[in-house]
């Protein structure tokens, strides 16, 4: 890339989110200098606030704003106080679909330093590839006689030839650029015939033009047995918008926690920029202590980096952060801040 001058969309949100992303825009300004790029922010006051202020999740006038940038940088969005769904489906998913994310990228790593809750996990390093625009999450359903005993609500998955293609394809390349070339497609289409099967179909015919990479199936459930008894045997993950969002979650829980899981909600054609952010929540219960690790958000950061053609700046990164993580001891106690500084200075140097 070329480009040296960025733009950054930035949403801090609720509870931690804007703490978290304080330290990631403090490594992005770290590294930015030693690279010679610059990221140019402008801040969004959008979340629960807002919602309480307003009434608003996300107006079109400022999703229109947003699209111009080069990249988003979400902290994360939810609060008590506000019903749940309405920041969830009208700013985030809202973010997700208006800007065709349809790849979520979610990196899963285990650092022998951090620990895992599993006694002995081998080497893990895998990607999850999970769709980010149709499957149960497009919103398409409804509800009848709500309330009374004959409620009747339905929320249908939609899974489109054109929506499975592209995000198989985009995990097929990223098998590529990875050493150990392995693909796993997971879903459950022994029950979920319908969908299941054009899943199937579609990595075993993008597979042909694949030949180098080694590709094998596992339905959903099977695949959080073995994310407990065998990480290590997964490389590249692909699969449904659902299915993706719970399989993160253990993929999480098993590699050092969600203090430690970046995603990045992306847009591969480019025609909208993508949204880098950790998988965690806004974390109410430690809001406002400078308790909550940042490293997610940070990670989060170096995916940015990394989508932006920055690999320099990524790579420099995530060596910073796991610099950080091999010299952590159990139960520290740095303040957000303290965490951000140290890969800051790290990341710089
Ligand atoms: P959460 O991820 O906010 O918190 C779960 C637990 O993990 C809490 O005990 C929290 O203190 C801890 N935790 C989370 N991030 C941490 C960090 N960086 N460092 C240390 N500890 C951390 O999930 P929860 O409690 O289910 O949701 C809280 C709110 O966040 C809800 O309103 C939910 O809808 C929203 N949420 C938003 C997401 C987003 O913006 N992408 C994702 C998940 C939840
Ligand atoms: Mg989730």
């Amino acid at each position: 890339s070329t480009q040296k001058n960025f733009t950054l969309a930035v949403v801090g949100g609720d509870g931690i989110g804007p703490e978290v992303t304080a330290e990631a825009l403090k490594v992005l300004d770290a590294v930015s200098a030693v690279h010679g790029v610059t990221f140019e922010r402008t801040e969004y006051d959008l979340g629960a606030k807002r919602w309480h202020e307003t009434g608003e999740t996300l107006p079109d006038a400022e999703l229109a704003e947003i699209r111009k940038h080069d990249a988003i940088l979400l902290g994360a969005v939810g609060d008590p106080t506000v019903p749940s769904g309405v920041l969830e489906r009208g700013l985030l998913l809202k973010l997700r679909f208006a800007l065709d994310h349809y790849v979520n990228l979610r990196p899963s790593k285990i650092y022998p330093s951090v620990g895992s809750p599993l006694a002995s996990p081998g080497e893990v390093d895998f990607v999850v590839v999970r769709e980010g625009t149709e499957g149960p999450y497009v919103g398409n359903g409804g509800a009848l006689r709500v309330g009374t005993p004959a409620e009747i609500a339905t929320e249908v998955s939609v899974n489109t030839a054109y929506g499975v293609e592209r995000v198989v394809r985009d995990a097929f390349a990223r098998a590529q650029a990875r050493p150990r070339k392995k693909l796993t497609l997971v879903h459950k289409n022994n029950v979920l015939v319908h969908a299941g099967h054009l899943w199937k179909r579609t990595v075993d015919a993008v597979a042909t033009e694949f030949p180098d990479i080694a590709v094998d199936y596992l339905h959903v459930d099977a695949a959080t047995i073995f994310l407990v008894t065998d990480p290590a045997r997964f490389d590249v993950i692909v699969t449904d918008n659902l299915f993706g969002d719970i399989l993160t979650d253990l993929a999480a829980a098993i590699s050092g926690g969600i203090g430690l899981a970046a995603s990045g909600n992306i847009n591969p054609d480019r025609t909208a920029p993508s949204m880098f952010e950790p998988v965690h929540g806004s974390a109410p219960d430690i809001a406002g202590q400078q308790k909550a690790d940042p490293t997610a958000a940070i990670l989060s950061a170096a995916l940015l980096c990394d989508h932006l053609g920055l690999t320099e700046a990524a790579a420099a990164i995530e060596a910073a952060v796991t610099a950080d993580i091999e010299e952590r001891t159990a139960g520290g106690t740095r303040t957000t801040s303290e965490i951000g500084d140290a890969i800051a200075k790290r990341a710089a140097g």
